[in-house]
């Protein structure tokens, strides 16, 4: 039903630095690598050697896995366009120096006005691919659609968080998760109208949410959700499919930035689940940063 997608991410970064990268060579390398161009200022090596541990974990993962890895583009620059595009450039840069083909990278961009169009930039003029997160809405994935990017991974969980937290109702089966619910929408919409697009739901709180999705193009799956799953003798109907798709009554919709702009804003869920997943991605960050500046110090 799904392959696991693999994911550069600050959080886990944090995690395995603590665990296994106490004596971090590779760092070290970086941090030799970098002083020894002393015109670049304090700001400079951070950001280098920011870059360069995301390039060291991404090479980590691919060196055990046949497939993709995810590198995120630091959350900060998420509403500039121009910003994430020199970043995006520079990582699948770095790989490169490697030996790493950007094929093997999906670059992970917060879904923003700002981070779609940067995505449609980098997929159509240099050939890199994004992997569009924080994406709790229709119109975020109709515009990356549009954007012709070549995966979107919505948060099926945190929307479902979200309407525990704000609502009364508490729990949901699983074809009536609003989570489940929006991806199913997004699916059918792209198989509708043709979009190459992938959907990789990501962030699941239950068993129910990811059966739920059965069909569906991908999904991560955490170890203990696929423990439960591999535990189960239920049996598992398919509930998406390109034949259900075209009988869905989805209507084509035109995406600009007003429309896009105003919906988000219309979408409480969508509004608070973005910004808060921007504020979250960026504080991970800062701790990272905070981590090397310590060892450049
Ligand atoms: C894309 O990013 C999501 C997080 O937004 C992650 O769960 C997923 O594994 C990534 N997909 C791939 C193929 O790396």
């Amino acid at each position: 039903m799904a392959r696991q997608g693999y994911i550069v991410h600050y959080r886990c970064f944090i995690i395995v630095f603590a665990l296994c990268f106490a004596k971090n060579l590779r760092l070290q390398t970086a941090h030799r690598m970098i002083l020894a161009t002393e015109e670049f200022t304090d700001e400079e090596q951070l950001t280098s050697a920011m870059d360069k541990v995301c390039i060291n974990f991404g090479k980590k993962i691919l060196d055990i896995i046949p497939g993709r890895v995810s590198t995120e583009v630091d959350a900060r620059l998420s509403f500039d366009k121009e910003g994430m595009i020199e970043k995006a450039k520079k990582l699948i840069e770095l790989y490169k120096a490697e030996g790493i083909k950007k094929d093997r990278i999906l670059i992970k961009l917060s879904s923003t006005w700002e981070g779609i169009q940067a995505a449609r930039e980098l997929e159509s003029k240099y050939g890199i691919h994004c992997n569009m997160t924080l994406l709790f809405n229709f119109y975020q994935a109709v515009a990356c659609a549009d954007a012709g990017v070549t995966l979107i991974s919505p948060f099926v969980g945190r929307i479902l968080d979200w309407h525990v937290k704000n609502t009364d109702k508490k729990s949901f089966e699983p074809l009536e998760d609003p989570g489940v619910r929006s991806v199913t929408q997004i699916y059918n919409y792209y198989k509708k109208f043709n979009y190459k697009t992938v959907v990789m739901g990501a962030s699941f709180r239950n068993t129910g949410q990811i059966t739920g999705l059965a069909g569906c193009d991908l999904l991560t799956i955490s170890p203990a959700l696929l423990e439960q799953l591999s535990q189960s003798t239920d049996s598992l109907e398919v509930q998406l499919d390109k034949k259900r798709a075209l009988e869905s009554d989805l209507e084509k919709v035109e995406v600009d930035e007003k429309i896009f702009r105003w919906q988000m804003n219309e979408d409480e869920m969508a509004n608070d689940k973005l910004s808060d997943g921007i504020r979250k991605f960026a504080a991970d960050a800062i701790k990272l940063e905070n981590v090397l500046r310590q060892k450049l110090a």
